[in-house]
């Protein structure tokens, strides 16, 4: 079905930024702690570290937050700049090439403000080793000049605060990791707070849709708000065209069905992967890589995006020898489990 790389990223379901989200995600974007709905283990530590650092008059501690895409770190970045009364300043890993890039983002920064990092496990190592001193000491150290009369002086910085997000806390180097003093984990959203993300969206947008509809669409959002707020403007489409506007549980399930996004949000490449895991890997394990060799596609991709939402279904276990389809998935796609060997016989052998 995807035959390049683009047909992949355009996925309704994929969880990642696309740039057609930015006007919904901006208009949507909850702007204080008390309007941002779940995650509530990571609000409620947060609230904490917040009250405790605005109390003290200090710098909140740097933050690293991580987990699967599309779950709202950047707006909770976003929110703790505003609940901490200060500017928050936006980067990303990729983008800051040299030394001298990061040298000049921490050089501009005021007292408390957040610099946040996206991606920040994709920071090449010469320019991590400037944010050691800088995270530590708040301070940074400059050459000036090449060859033998190159000499070093050190900055001092204001105290700031850093957020660093990323989707694979696992490729984080531990000098890294440990100088972070606030470590939260973003989990998948359960449908009852999708639904209540999506009916808070219908309201800023305007759109009429009763709790039925807003369940639907939550359900088969692949616990993740990105996709939630999507399908909620495709919906409207759909139910604009077709329907009365209104969109209601006949109406969402219409439209979804039309996008080819089943009951559990799954589409056409997570079936394709599951088909392909049984016919020609007899349901697993097999390896990421062998995987993505046979689906075309990168095994990062695969293991960032799909794994994820297969994983929370139970559909799929990560073991030592490889990926390994469950019976649940195999009764999804009405197909019955291969039967297991007898553990008794296991044990004869
Ligand atoms: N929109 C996207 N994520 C959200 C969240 N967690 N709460 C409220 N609105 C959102």
């Amino acid at each position: 079905m995807f035959t390049n790389e683009s047909d992949f990223e355009n996925r309704i379901v994929a969880p990642e930024f696309t740039p057609s989200d930015h006007d919904i995600e901006t208009s949507l974007r909850p702007k204080c702690l008390e309007e941002y709905i779940g995650q509530e283990k990571a609000k409620e530590n947060l609230s904490i570290y917040i009250e405790a650092a605005k109390t003290r008059g200090e710098s909140l501690d740097h933050v690293l937050l991580h987990g699967p895409p599309g779950l709202g770190k950047t707006t909770l970045s976003n929110i703790i700049a505003a609940e901490m009364g200060v500017n928050i300043r936006i980067t990303s890993g990729p983008a800051i090439e040299k030394q001298g890039d990061l040298a000049a983002l921490l050089t501009n920064l005021n007292e408390g403000d957040v610099l946040f990092i996206d991606e920040i496990h994709r920071l090449s190592r010469n320019v991590e080793e400037i944010l050691y001193p800088a995270m530590e000491d708040f301070s940074v150290d400059i050459i000036i000049g090449k060859g033998p009369s190159a000499r070093s002086i050190r900055l001092d910085l204001p105290h700031f605060t850093l957020i660093g997000a990323t989707t694979r806390s696992g490729q984080l180097t531990a000098p890294l990791r440990d100088r972070f003093g606030v470590i939260l984990r973003l989990e998948l959203y359960t449908p009852e707070e999708l639904a209540a993300i999506v009916t808070r969206s219908a309201g800023i947008l305007g759109i009429e849709i009763d709790e039925e509809g807003a369940l639907e669409i939550a359900s088969r959002s692949r616990g993740t708000p990105r996709i939630a707020n999507r399908l909620l403007k495709r919906v409207r489409d759909v139910a604009q065209v077709m329907y009365e506007g209104k969109i209601n549980l006949t109406v969402a399930q219409d439209a979804l069905s039309r996008f080819e996004i089943d009951e559990l949000g799954l589409d056409d490449f997570d079936r394709r992967l599951m088909h392909t895991m049984i016919r020609h890997y007899g349901g697993g394990p097999v390896g990421l890589e062998t995987l993505a060799a046979s689906l075309g596609e990168e095994a990062v991709t695969i293991e960032d995006v799909c794994e994820p939402y297969l994983m929370q279904l139970g559909f799929l276990a990560r073991t030592p020898k490889g990926r390994v389809l469950t019976p649940t998935a195999y009764e999804h796609l009405g197909l019955t489990p291969p039967q297991k060997a007898n553990p008794q016989q296991q044990l004869d052998l």
